[in-house]
């Protein structure tokens, strides 16, 4: 039988990382491995995720008994990757993240990039512990690949210069660039305390060499420091919506990532939008079909009764067409208990929504994961912050940041991430000459606008 609060969850496992440093193949790979060690099936999708069952991480653990001896009481693993950007930031919660762990892919070759280091600053933020992936050590010069291999054994039968070669760059291109950020970092099999130390496991994603480490390390510490978390309560859902979108025939849909309890058809539930929260009943939850070959992109749909976290679901209620990604999404047992969530809701989508009369930028951003993102890098930087609100940027922004000139002419920009300018805006904005910075990555908008903030002070 099932005891609540015994029962332990898949830990929630987020893949990122710079653009093309292998995020996809990674996950790609984890699923193809596991079809090649005949265990077909077991790997369930999800939307917008993977669950990785504990008996196929075992088994392809398998050839580090002797070095990494555990027992997974986990039942798997749920991995999301997050192409792009965005997504991550939505998989807020208050106060940190719907993420338990993290994997932040990077390439060995190509080293930190600017994603890398928003990934790492989002991590921060949230408080998500991580673990390195050191990609692409099949690209090192004279690297041997023995596919599907543990790194510890492929690396022992690299030449001694081809070794040197991978210390140099994982050195150089990884550890001392964490040690940089204020982290302690170590190739993963040197690590004494992983509390202390982030662990960096060369990989590739290509061949598979180092994947077994990965998920052993992954798994070992998910369920040796994350068990309080992983507590799985069967009651009323809880969630946080990672998407919307547009579904013909169904309007307005959701993607949900449920961290806890259990979501049913029918269910009352309770999320938030930028007019207010939202209270209404689901119509139907939809999850991957499943099938036996692993290429898995486009996958139908189909309907089903209820979902356990941790899960990744789209669903179908009335209403979501004024609902916000990043919204916390709940279940509510009763009509009083939805009005006082939503109470709870809204008081949490105000607080990221800044409005101040004094000086400070005006912040647009397309969702309320990283309306907050910026707003909290914009403070760790000491930024005044006058306005900041999710859509895209209008007229009104504009005015006021024509009125934060008056305070003070070097805040007197838009910060726009990953929005458009309205026309209208784009003319007023001229008109009053105020600078609208435009990126799709936080770091790098950041960046931008400080550089043009020391010119103008200079
Ligand atoms: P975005 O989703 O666009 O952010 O990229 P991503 O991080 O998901 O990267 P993706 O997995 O799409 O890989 C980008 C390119 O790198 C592809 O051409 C992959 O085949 C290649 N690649 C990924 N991992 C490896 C690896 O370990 N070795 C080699 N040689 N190529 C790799
Ligand atoms: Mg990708």
């Amino acid at each position: 039988g099932k005891q609540p609060g015994k029962r332990l969850r898949q830990p929630i496992v987020v893949v990122l990382g710079h653009v093309d440093h292998g995020k996809t193949t990674l996950l790609d790979k984890i699923r193809g491995t596991a079809v090649t060690a005949k265990e077909p099936g077991l790997i369930t999708q999800h939307v917008g995720a993977s669950v990785v069952p504990a008996s196929v991480i075992e088994r392809l653990a398998e050839p580090l008994k002797k070095i990494i001896p555990f027992k997974l009481i986990i039942p798997g693993l749920l991995f999301i990757d997050t192409p792009g950007h965005e997504l991550f930031s939505n998989l807020r919660r208050r106060g940190g993240s719907v993420a338990d762990f993290a994997i932040l892919v990077v390439d060995i070759n190509d080293g930190f990039q600017p994603q890398t280091y928003e990934s790492i600053e989002i991590l921060r933020q949230r408080r998500v512990p991580f673990v390195v992936a050191a990609n692409k050590i099949d690209k090192i010069p004279g690297w041997k690949p023995h596919p599907d291999t543990p790194f510890i054994i492929s690396y022992r039968q690299q030449a001694k210069w081809v070794q040197e070669e991978l210390e140099k760059k994982l050195w150089d291109n990884v550890i001392a660039k964490l040690y940089e950020l204020g982290f302690q970092a170590e190739r993963f099999d040197r690590v004494k305390d992983f509390t202390r130390t982030v662990a960096v496991v060369p990989i590739s994603a290509k061949t598979g060499e180092g994947i077994a480490e990965l998920l052993a390390v992954l798994a070992g510490l998910a369920q040796r420091y994350l068990q309080h978390r992983l507590r799985f309560a069967e009651g009323p859902a809880r969630g946080v919506i990672l998407e919307l979108r547009e579904q013909p025939g169904l309007g307005t849909t959701a993607d949900v990532i449920i961290y806890d309890g259990v979501l049913k058809r029918g269910d009352l539930i309770v999320t938030g939008g930028l007019e207010g929260p939202i209270i209404t009943r689901v119509r139907a939850l939809l999850m991957p079909k499943p099938l036996q070959e692993i290429r898995i992109a486009k996958r139908e749909l189909e309907p089903v009764g209820e979902v356990y976290a941790a899960a990744g679901v789209r669903v179908v209620a009335p209403e979501l067409e004024k609902a916000v990604a990043g919204a916390p999404l709940y279940v509510a047992t009763s009509e009083e208990e939805a009005k006082k969530l939503a109470e709870r809701v809204r008081q949490e989508i105000e607080a990221l929504r800044i409005k101040t009369e004094a000086e400070g930028v005006i912040v647009k951003a397309d969702t309320l994961g990283s309306l907050e993102a910026m707003v909290e890098a914009l403070r760790r930087r000491g930024i005044p912050i006058r306005y900041a609100d999710v859509g895209p940027v209008a007229k009104r922004d504009v005015i006021e940041a024509v009125a934060s000139k008056e305070i003070n002419k070097f805040y007197a920009v838009i910060l726009a991430f990953n929005v458009k300018t309205l026309p209208e805006a784009e003319e007023e904005a001229k008109k009053h000459e105020i600078p609208v910075f435009r990126h799709n990555v936080i770091y790098q908008l950041l960046e931008d606008f400080e550089k043009w903030y020391r010119e103008q002070t200079e």
